[in-house]
């Protein structure tokens, strides 16, 4: 099957290309983007195929669904903030960018639409967990072009017979998520901060909640979405239940990184919810394998290092591809081929560094098969490598990363 990805060159859309194209039952995947927030590398050497152009002009949506099989829809201008600044914007490239898709979907002979929304639509409702059929209090104009999205999404459903499926999206992190910029998540921009040495930034006391939600899990629900053709008259959340505090991800932070960071607590942002966690029913129901990765894994730290470590590596080092799957349990050995350059390179069989790629010592010694503990301390803040570290055996997460995520 062939499937088109509206904003496919932005966070999740570069990770939900690659895992579709893994699927035995997809051949092709297109990537319509504008390249507004996304980024043509997020795509170099994936195979998936780059259409540049805008959700909101007919002929290149006509051009992308032509043959197409469906169209998985996540183009937008995310972030609340963003909103404040510019609601025009946010509402053209989310309110009338979807009935543009969904009316392309209907000329290209019904197509299956899987579209993205969010939780911000429940705003300023603060009953917990958030349930779908629950009232949304619409508190900022991104939540208002969401709720857009997901009503043209539903009532194409009703109305056209259109096999929608509409989901809500919580706080989703991992690899190439871009930080460094006005509207960065807050995972990447405060693992940004702290690798430059600065403070985190928290908008209030801190203690506002959010459900993690990691990549990889919320790109496994969209290609099975896709590949059995799920629909849905109303909307499902992908996110399962949980809760952390930003003080929280702080602590996190601090624990994976050996130090603690700075943190400067400032005014809270118009439009921001105070918390945010999914009643997770009617996903299971829908979606029952799934297997969620969770933010931390008690007791097993370089569990809880794998998470984090791909966005780390593409903070710090731009990676723009992976091989990272993030699966639990995955110990297999990885399709991507051992690096070339390089002394020695072993398949450590833990898949704790990415691809699970690395670099040995001159000795031949094995490698240590702990995340944190391979992080060198002889350097004055705890750096991994570079000219501090004299022990030199352990991977190396900012330029060697990119070996172990495709191979530049
Ligand atoms: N990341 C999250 O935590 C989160 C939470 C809730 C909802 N969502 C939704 O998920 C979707 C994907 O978000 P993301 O985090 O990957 O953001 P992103 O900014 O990385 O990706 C959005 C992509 O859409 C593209 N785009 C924007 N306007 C476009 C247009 N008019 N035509 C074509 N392409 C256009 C951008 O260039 C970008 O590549 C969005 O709809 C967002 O609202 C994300």
């Amino acid at each position: 099957m062939e499937v088109v990805v509206t904003g496919g060159a932005g966070f999740i859309g570069s990770n939900l290309g690659h895992e579709l194209l893994t699927l035995s039952d997809v051949d092709e995947v297109a990537a319509l983007d504008d390249l507004s927030t996304g980024f043509r590398a997020n795509l170099d050497g994936t195979g998936i195929r780059l259409l540049e152009g805008t959700i909101l002009d007919p002929d290149a949506l006509d051009a992308a669904c032509e043959g197409a099989d469906a169209v998985v829809h996540l183009a937008a201008l995310p972030s609340v903030p963003r909103s404040v600044i510019d609601p025009v914007a946010s509402h053209h490239a989310s309110a009338t960018g979807t009935l543009e898709v969904l009316q392309a979907a209907r000329r290209a002979g019904d197509l299956h639409v899987v579209i993205a929304s969010s939780s911000s639509v429940h705003g300023a409702n603060r009953e917990l967990p958030k349930r779908e059929g629950m009232r949304t209090a619409l508190v900022s104009p991104y939540a208002v072009s969401k709720q857009a999205t997901e009503a043209y999404a539903m009532s194409f459903g009703h109305t056209y017979g259109l096999p929608t499926l509409a989901f809500r999206f919580f706080n989703v992190y991992g690899p190439l998520q871009a930080a460094g910029h006005a509207y960065a998540a807050v995972i990447p921009a405060f693992v940004d901060s702290a690798l430059r040495g600065e403070a985190l930034t928290i908008h209030g006391d801190g203690e506002q909640t959010r459900d993690f939600t990691y990549v990889g899990t919320v790109t496994r629900v969209l290609a099975d979405a896709v590949t059995r053709r799920v629909t849905d008259l109303e909307p499902v959340n992908l996110a399962f239940g949980t809760r952390t505090s930003l003080n929280a991800l702080v602590d996190e932070l601090a624990a994976l990184l050996g130090h603690r960071p700075a943190v400067d607590h400032v005014e809270q942002r118009a439009g921001d919810v105070r918390d945010s966690q999914a009643d997770h029913t009617r996903l299971r129901h829908r979606f029952p394998d799934v297997e969620p990765v969770p933010l931390r894994e008690k007791g097993c730290p370089s569990r809880s290092w794998r998470r984090w470590w791909p966005v780390v590596a593409t903070v710090v080092g731009g990676c723009r591809r992976r091989s990272w799957t993030g699966r639990r349990g995955s110990s297999s050995r990885p399709t991507t081929p051992r690096p070339s350059r390089g002394r020695r390179w072993r398949w450590c069989g833990t898949n704790h560094c990415g691809a699970g790629w690395r670099r040995l010592p001159a000795s031949g010694a094995r490698c240590s098969t702990s995340g944190p503990r391979s992080r060198c301390s002889s350097g004055p803040t705890g750096n991994w490598s570079g000219p501090d570290c004299r022990r030199g055996t352990h991977a190396r997460p900012v330029k060697r990363a990119q070996a172990h995520f495709w191979a530049r």
